[in-house]
């Protein structure tokens, strides 16, 4: 039995000793230490041998298993270890070689200015509001006191998708929306920001689509000389401390008194170029005080709260502060136009 042992050992390990794949390595595996090898027979027969030899044998039968066993597992280091010099000795790696260049995205022209006056706003108190695109009659016109057949609707040409839905115009029904959800709470102080969308013919100074950012501050003792303040501020933290501003009358459905507002031109300071025509002033956006039919059809007694509210196109403000001729730049994603703004 001894003997048999031995010889099974060594045949084994002169198997192990010629393998060179896995496969052929797991079979030896099986055929030497499976339950059906001769070694694991003789464990089997243990029982019938005298009982001062178990011991003996059973130690025997033990170490030729560990043997076999320790020869397998270093085989299959070594098979392992063949493999992986293959790859490396097969695959080489050219260090040299240039790497691909990764072109990373920046920030869009129009978002970055967004982000700007969000800043300075957000600076002064303002929270952010924001409403959906596709908006009713309703909210973009009829509760901004322009009601059906009104004629100033023709200022705003719109894109109807039924008769009382369309492509919001301007984002005032974001005002309305939030004094709705507010429910005659004060102050409503926010600033909107958001997409446009006017039946326009584009050229180099009109876009059908473009991005507005509108105020609105409602409380007790609003007044004209708050909007002159907030928005003298405004220009100045975004075109420098030494802006000036100026109001004319003008007329809106939803503003009374309405105004518009000029920025001193800030490429000559205001004694007249090309881009101000000569006028030292440059028309920049809307405003007034928020008419009584609107702060009545959205919940504020008109008798204690006054407000006003101003709305500007974000294009003109990224136009002027960054000397973009033409408006259509920022719509036809030319990446070398907006590679410039990487930094702004
Ligand atoms: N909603 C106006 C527009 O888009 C801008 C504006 C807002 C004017 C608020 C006055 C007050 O033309």
């Amino acid at each position: 039995m001894r003997e048999k042992l031995m010889q099974l050992k060594d045949e084994a390990l002169a198997k192990i000793a010629q393998i060179n794949h896995e496969k052929e390595l797991q079979d030896v595996k099986v055929e030497y230490l499976g339950k059906k090898s001769p070694i694991t027979e003789v464990l089997r027969g243990m029982g019938q041998l005298p009982a001062e030899e178990r011991p003996l044998m059973g130690q025997l039968v033990n170490d030729v298993r560990g043997e076999i066993e320790e020869a397998v597992k270093e085989k299959a280091e070594a098979i392992e270890e063949a493999k992986l010099n293959e790859k490396l000795a097969t695959e080489s790696i050219d260090v040299t070689l240039p790497g691909r260049p990764v072109h990373a995205g920046s920030t869009h022209p129009l978002t970055a200015v967004v982000e700007q006056i969000e800043e300075i706003f957000l600076g002064m108190g303002f929270k952010i509001a924001e409403g959906p695109e596709v908006e009713t009659d309703y909210y973009n016109f009829e509760a901004l006191n322009l009601p059906k057949e009104h004629p100033a609707r023709d200022m705003q040409d719109s894109f109807y998708i039924t008769e009382e839905i369309l492509l919001r115009t301007h984002t005032s029904p974001v005002q309305v929306r939030t004094m709705e959800k507010m429910e005659g709470e004060v102050p409503v102080k926010i600033i909107c920001p958001g997409k446009v969308f006017r039946r326009d013919d584009d050229d180099a100074t009109h876009s059908h689509q473009f991005m507005q950012i509108e105020g609105l501050y409602v409380d007790k003792n609003i007044s004209m000389s708050d909007l002159k303040g907030i928005l003298l501020q405004f220009a100045r933290e975004m075109f420098g401390e030494d802006q000036r501003i100026r109001l004319r009358p003008s007329f809106f459905p939803f503003t009374e008194p309405s105004a518009e507002v000029d920025l001193s031109c800030m490429l000559c300071k205001g004694s007249g170029c090309r881009v101000c025509k000569q006028t030292g002033w440059i028309e920049i956006l809307g405003s007034g005080m928020v008419h009584p039919n609107v702060l009545r059809m959205s919940g504020y007694d008109p008798a204690i709260y006054t407000g006003f509210a101003f709305g500007m196109g974000v294009e003109r403000i990224a136009m002027l502060k960054y000397g973009v001729d033409d408006i259509r730049h920022f719509y036809t994603n030319d990446s070398r136009f907006l590679k410039q703004f990487n930094r702004i």
